[in-house]
This record gives structure tokens, sequence and C-alpha cells, in this order.
């Protein structure tokens, strides 16, 4: 895997944005999605950063319609692609979804990719469920309150590195156990703050029962507000299904269910990996939440004094102001995604977006040694927050990962001033003085030091927090159109849509070439059956030698008949497709064939006196062995498979009548040989018998 950088992203962009006509899109297409982006694409550099950005912002506010693909009525919202046994073609229902038009219709507060009011409510579980009256109770679903994602770049790769961080304690600890053969326990501290403790026993086994606010594979999961997801990537994978029922290719396509249509709503392959990489790092590249100092003198005062009351209560043990990060570079996708979100290990190259370089990128708080400082008041970590006492914030019934119901991750407090009537994870309390009274739990010492607190600290502690809010940012496009500019790279003119047919044209071209190496290695496996019968009819010729006899007159037996010339020279016609003209592939596509049916004649030429001469022999034919059969009876299973793997239309088709037909060929050619050199080995007996008779 190789790292291409936005520096080399923005080289060649001129070369893809020029000669493309916006007017692409067919008169009267109502899609919201008229591209996909493929990741080769994105890999090879073909739009800049900012573009990447710009196209994620159009997919995060488009309004998915009918065409595009929204809607699953064929499976549910679950994570895991599941199938529903009955269609359901309702589009929209506003409790187990899809329920909403676009990912902004909830991230909007205060611009694309805030946080949503009440009304944007997630019934968090119920999205897995047959629709149901029941989905908005609690037995059945969690309700959350929509989070920003401001910033969101920044949490992901501090907790990728804290992920590396406890990785290597683990490894670390286990080693030393082996070494030292003695069990050894680590704390698990990264970034100053602790998840507990592991261990490890000498023979390598790894103790976990001490992890604490993290699960036990060690992956800080920053994402939902009970920490159970890995990367913005999955989600997106996953919130563009339940929301939205637009599937993306990764999780819901071919490789993963065996099916281009999985909801069964008409629409293949919904969303593209690249289509996905560019949400992604719309997301990834939200500006961080920025401290607004207020413009009174006393609030001002207040706030800076709130600041330092808000440690001294201990809200900082949890609600840790900054935390330092070694890399600002957004690599996509990330290195924790699990199988059904693209993995590293599944690109030739992985996307690299600096943040630091973005323009707000350059406020960030850097130190000496060059860490950025993140100040996102959390410490990515699941605190207990309720108790019997103080039981608010334990208002859900069911379980989600390996989370408790009472846990939640710390909230990142750095956007709280811009929260007011929607705080805690349904969104459901008003304000921040009554979110602060219901921590319970862990949290419960630092609440009791807050209440106790004079009136004019615990509001200075509000006064600063009041003072944390969401960038300001304009958007730059209206929601649902596609910017001219956009629409400009994206939309491919009539010789764009030339270009891609030629390069999906390669593609056929490469499977054939498949098919024509299978041809070959038939061809091969004929030789060595010609072989083998030369070397037995020198043992023919030999035992006739012995047998002072001479062979009788040959009966010119025709057996072997060479590749039709016709089939493969329709083929070769079928491969001058105009817009291959140039496609050196092709070349070597006909050169291979060539050969193929050279190798193939050539064995045929070599095993047709060798058959001869064993019909000398003319014992009469015994029966017919099954082995001729099996090779060819692969290339047929094969041809079949790759069809069924790629459908590849017409020329492929042609491919596998030919490959068909070069099949049934071999396997004559192969019961030829298995009657030789049956009779051969006939012969060689009977003479051996002779002989013996002799003496
Ligand atoms: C109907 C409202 C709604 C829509 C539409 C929606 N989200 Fe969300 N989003 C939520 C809620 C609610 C949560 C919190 C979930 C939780 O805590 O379990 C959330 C959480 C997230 C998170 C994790 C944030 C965090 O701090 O944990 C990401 C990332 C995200 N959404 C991205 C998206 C994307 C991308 C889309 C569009 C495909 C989308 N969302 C559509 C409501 C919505
Ligand atoms: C033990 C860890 C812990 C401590 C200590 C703690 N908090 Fe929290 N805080 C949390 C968690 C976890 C949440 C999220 C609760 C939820 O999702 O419902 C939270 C949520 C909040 C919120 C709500 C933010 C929002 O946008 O909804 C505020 C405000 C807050 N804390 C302030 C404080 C203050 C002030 C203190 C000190 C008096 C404090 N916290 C101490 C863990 C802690």
């Amino acid at each position: 895997m190789k790292m291409i950088t936005t520096a080399s992203i923005a080289l060649v962009v001129a070369l893809a944005t020029t000669g493309r006509d916006a007017a692409a899109q067919p008169l009267g297409d109502e899609r919201a999605l008229p591209f996909h982006l493929a990741q080769r694409d994105l890999e090879r550099g073909k739009f800049t950063a900012e573009q990447l950005v710009d196209v994620g912002r159009y997919l995060f506010a488009a309004k998915f319609t009918l065409l595009d693909g929204a809607g699953r009525p064929g499976s549910t919202g679950a994570a895991l692609p599941t199938r529903r046994p009955t269609i359901n073609a309702k589009p929209f229902l506003r409790t187990s979804g899809p329920d909403a038009n676009a990912c902004a219709s909830c991230h909007n507060e205060p611009s694309v990719g805030g946080a949503g009011s009440f009304t944007a409510n997630v019934f968090v579980g119920a999205q897995e469920r047959e629709p149901t009256l029941e989905s908005v109770s609690g037995a059945f679903s969690a309700e959350r309150k929509s989070p920003s994602l401001f910033g969101s770049g920044l949490i992901e790769l501090l907790a990728r590195e804290m992920t590396a961080d406890l990785h290597g304690i683990r490894a670390e600890a286990v080693a030393n156990a082996k070494q030292s053969g003695k069990r050894v326990s680590r704390p698990l501290v990264t970034k100053g703050v602790r998840f507990g403790a592991i261990g490890a026993e000498p023979n390598g086994t790894v103790l976990t029962e001490q992890i604490e606010g993290v699960d036990k594979d060690l992956v800080v999961r920053p994402w939902s507000q009970k920490g159970v997801v890995t990367s913005l990537r999955t989600f997106t994978v996953t919130a563009m299904n339940h929301h939205h029922g637009m599937q993306a290719v990764e999780r819901y396509g071919m490789r993963q269910t065996g099916h281009r249509d999985f909801d069964r709503d008409g629409v293949e392959d919904e969303l593209s990996e690249g289509d996905i990489t560019a949400v992604t790092l719309f997301q990834a590249a939200l500006p961080a939440p920025v401290v607004v100092e207020p413009l009174s003198a006393q609030r001002r005062k207040a706030a800076q004094r709130g600041r330092q009351v808000f440690a001294d209560a201990g809200c900082t043990t949890c609600h840790i102001a900054a935390l330092p990060l070694r890399s600002s570079t957004f690599v996509e996708p990330g290195p924790y995604n699990l199988e059904g979100t693209l993995r590293q290990k599944e690109v030739d190259q992985t996307i690299n977006l600096d943040l630091a370089a973005l323009p707000w990128g350059k406020a960030l708080r850097r130190d000496a040694n060059g860490q950025i400082w993140v100040e996102a008041f959390t410490d990515l970590r699941r605190h207990r927050i309720a108790d019997p006492e103080t039981r608010t914030l334990a208002n859900e019934v069911v379980s989600q990962g390996f989370s408790s119901t009472d846990e939640f991750v710390t909230k990142r407090l750095w956007e709280v001033g811009s929260s007011l009537g929607s705080y805690g994870h349904r969104g459901d309390i008003t304000t921040i003085n009554d979110v602060i009274l219901v921590h319970g739990g862990e949290a419960r010492d630092a609440r009791l030091k807050y209440q106790a607190l004079r009136a004019e600290d615990r509001a200075a502690i509000i006064e600063f927090l009041r003072t944390l809010q969401a960038p300001a940012i304009e958007a730059t496009a209206p929601p649902n159109v596609l910017p001219t500019a956009l629409a400009a790279v994206l939309l491919p003119s009539d010789g764009a849509a030339a270009i891609d047919r030629a390069v999906a044209s390669v593609g056929e071209v490469q499977a054939s070439e498949q098919i024509v190496g299978r041809a070959v290695a038939a061809a091969n496996r004929a030789e060595m059956t010609a072989a083998r019968i030369r070397s037995l009819s020198k043992r023919i010729d030999h035992e006739l030698a012995k047998l002072g006899g001479t062979a009788a007159p040959v009966p010119t037996t025709k057996i072997v008949a060479a590749l039709p010339p016709a089939i493969a020279d329709s083929l070769i016609e079928q491969l001058a497709i105009p817009d291959l003209a140039n496609e050196p592939r092709r070349e070597k596509l006909i050169d291979a064939l060539r050969r193929a049916e050279r190798a193939i004649s050539e064995a045929h030429a070599q095993a047709e006196p060798a058959l001869q001469r064993a019909a000398v022999a003319s014992l009469d034919p015994p029966a017919l062995t099954p082995t001729g059969y099996v090779p060819a009876q692969v290339v047929i299973r094969n041809a079949t498979q790759l069809r069924h793997d790629h459908q590849f239309g017409r020329l492929y088709e042609e491919v596998t009548v030919w490959c068909e037909d070069l099949a049934f060929r071999t396997e004559q050619l192969g019961q030829q040989v298995a009657v030789a050199a049956l009779r051969t080995e006939a012969f060689a007996t009977r003479s051996q018998l002779a002989a013996a008779a002799k003496h």
C-alpha cells in the first residue's frame, strides 16, 4: 500500500477537469447523485483534496431519491447486512427508518455537519427491526440526539493514536511475560488517559479483566455516544443504510452479500467506495470548534475564572482540556476498519489529508515538539455516568456493543456553548446547569463538588462552557443543487463517457486474458499427454522390433481437429472495438490467443503420429476412462464461474462459447488419448505375453 499526498492530488487535477460538459445528466433525470466516484480515480489523484471535500459536502447534504436507490424495501437498517423476510416498500418511517432525506437533515446546527435538535433524534436499534409500532419504546431502541461532527477528523486521529499506543502496551506486556516467565500487569495509559490495566501470562495469554472504558480489543472507538464505532467511514456506511437506505458497495455489495441490489429496490451499487471516501473526508475536514470570547468584560473575566473552577471541581478528570496529537494527517481508509468497511489492505493507495494544512488547521495550538493540542474537553473513554441515586442518564434499556446501559463516552465539550436547549445523549435536557446536576456514577464526586460551589463559581463554569462554540462557517453550496464547478468535474461529457466505456472494455479484455490463460494451460496438458503417448509409442516400436514384425499400413485416423479458426477469428474481430484501437493489452490478448492456438495445434500434431501408431496395435477398444473429461470440465466450470462473477456481457459470452468449444475439443482429445493409452498398455502386455510364449 503506497501513500498518496494531497500535494500530488493537486498536480494532476488540471488534466481531470478539462473538456467536461456539465449537461451530461439526461434531461428529466431526478437523481441527486448523477455520478459516482471511483476509488481508483481518487487514488490516481483525479481530484484535489478540496474538490473531494466539496463533493463530500454535496453527498452529505444530498437528498437522495428513489432513483438514487433511497429506501431499502428488502433489507433492514442493521449495520450487518440483513434481509427482511418480506418486502416493505414504505419509503420513509420516522422511527425505524429510512428516517431522513439527507445526513444534513439532522446534522445541520449551526451549519451543515453540526448537531441536530430534538426533532432529529434517532431511535437507535429500531432500524434493525421490521418497522414496528413499538420502535420508539425504550425496550426496543435508544433515543439519541444528533451530535455535531465539527473537528471530527482530529478526534478520530486522536483515537487512532491511542489505539496504537494501547496495542503497543499489550504487545510489550506479552513479550515481557514470555521473556521473564512471569505473569505481568501493565497500566493502560495513553495521552494521560488510563484505561485500566492489562496482564499477560508467560504462555502469551492476554488477561483482559482489568481493561476499563474501552472494548477488550483495545480499539478506542470515538463514535456514537456509546463509543462503539471505530471510524467516520464505518459510521457513514452504516448511517447511509440506516437513515437513507443508500447501500454502500463495500458492505452491502457483491463481495460481501453476493448481491448488487441487496435491498431489492431496483438500484444496484448505490454508493461507491469513492463516494464514501468523499463524504468521510468532508466530515474529517470539518473545522474544529472555537473559543468565542464574550463581548462584555465582566463575562470575559467570569469565563476565564470558570475555566479554572471547572478544573478544580474535578470536571477535567474526564473532560480533559486538551489531548496531544502526534500527526495531523488523516489517512483514509483508516487502520482499524473491520470487514465491511473499506480497509487499508484493500486499496493501492490511501488518501492522506493533512488537517493542519486546511485553512482552519493553521489556528491549532502546537507545542515545541510539533504536537498539536486538540482542545476537545474529552478523554475519548467510556464512563459510568449514573448511579441508583442519579438515574437520569441511565434512561436506556437496550445495550449496545460491549458497553453497559449506564456508560457513555465523555462528551466533547468544545462545542457545548452552541447546544443551548439540547443536552445529554437524548438531547432532552435544556441547560448546561441541569445536565451537570444529573452527573452520577464515576462523575458523582465532581457533581457534588459543583453543587457545593458558591453560586458565582457555578455561574463562572457556565460562562466558561458557553464560550466553547461551533465554528462559524457559511454553507458554500445550497443542499441538493450540485455546484456548477463540481458538475463540470463530475458529470462526464460524451467524450469522457467513451473513455469510461473503453476503460470498462479493458476489464473485459483482462477477463478474456484469464480464459486464454486457461486455454493455454489446457493446451499444455494436451502437450504433456502427447509426450506420454510419444514415450508409449517408443515402447511399442521397441516391442514390435523385439517381435521382429513391422507396423501394418497405418490407417489414417483423423483424430483431433484443431481449434476452429472461424471462432478464433470472430473473437479477434470482437476485440477490435474502436475505442480499444490503441489499447496495448488488445495486442497482448490477440497474441495470447494466437499462441494458444499454435500450442494446441502443435500438441495435436505431436499427438497424432503417436495415436496412429497406437492404433496399429488395433485391439478391441476397451472401456473409456473418465480421466479425459476432467480438465475439460474444469475449464467449463471456471468459465461459468467467471461469467457469474463478472457478467461482462456479449463479448464475454463469445469468449465463453469459444472456451466451451475448446473444452469440448479438449475433452474429445482426452477421450482419444485415454483410448490410445489403454490400447498401448494392452498391446505392451500382449507383446510381453507373446514374447514369453516364444521362449
Ligand atoms: C435522523 C437523524 C440523522 C441522520 C439523517 C444522520 N444522523 Fe448521524 N447521527 C445521528 C444521531 C442521533 C447520532 C448519535 C448516535 C448515537 O449516539 O448512537 C449520530 C451520530 C453520527 C456520527 C457519530 C458522531 C459522534 O459524535 O459519535 C457520525 C459520524 C454521523 N452521525 C454521520 C452521519 C452521516 C454521514 C449521515 C448521513 C449518511 C448521518 N449521520 C445521518 C442522527 C442522524
Ligand atoms: C466521570 C467522568 C465525568 C466527569 C468527572 C464529568 N463529566 Fe461531564 N460528562 C461525562 C459524560 C460521560 C457525559 C455524557 C453524558 C451523556 O451522554 O448523556 C458528560 C456530559 C456533560 C455535559 C453535557 C454536554 C452535552 O453537550 O450534552 C456537560 C455540560 C458536562 N458533562 C459538564 C461537566 C462538568 C461541568 C463536570 C464537572 C462538574 C463534569 N461534566 C464532570 C463524563 C464526566
